[in-house]
């Protein structure tokens, strides 16, 4: 099941590509953040078209979501914002490792919510912070 299907997003192939840049979260993996060793997850909405930030227009929150390999959705964190905050959020992964996907969505006031996904290559999973023997003592597998 696609993740779009879970969260009934909007389905983007018919939006804009001005509207689609405003608002599908840009998601990226910070690998040993500010080095703690451990592995981050950075969500930003607007990077590539500035969203309006109005009290009328705004970026509400943003969740973050990891798949595993069995394709178990876990719920990661969620920041929410007002307007004048830009949205913009790290999110700390315990265990990195087991998820082969993270998917974000964020939420316009105006607009609804809109999902990205990125997938997680196997070397990453396995240099990450979940390690593959106890990855497997926890029932992931990897
Ligand atoms: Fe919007």
């Amino acid at each position: 099941m696609e993740f779009s299907e879970i969260i009934g997003s909007e389905d983007t192939n018919n939006v804009d590509d001005r509207s689609k840049g405003r608002h599908i979260p840009t998601i990226e993996v910070l690998r040993n953040y500010e080095g703690t060793g451990k592995e981050y997850i950075r969500v930003v909405v607007g990077e590539k078209a500035i969203h309006p930030n109005t009290p009328e227009h705004h970026i509400e929150y943003i969740e973050l979501y990891g798949r595993t390999k069995m394709m178990d959705t876990v719920t990661i964190g969620r920041a929410t914002f007002g307007p004048g905050v830009k949205p913009d959020a790290v999110f700390g992964v315990v265990y990195f490792g087991k998820y082969r996907e993270f998917c974000a969505i964020a939420y316009c006031n105006v607009h609804g919510p809109w999902e990205n996904c990125i997938e997680i290559r196997e070397e990453l999973r396995l240099t990450a912070g979940c390690r593959r023997e106890k990855c497997l003592q926890e029932g992931f597998g990897v």
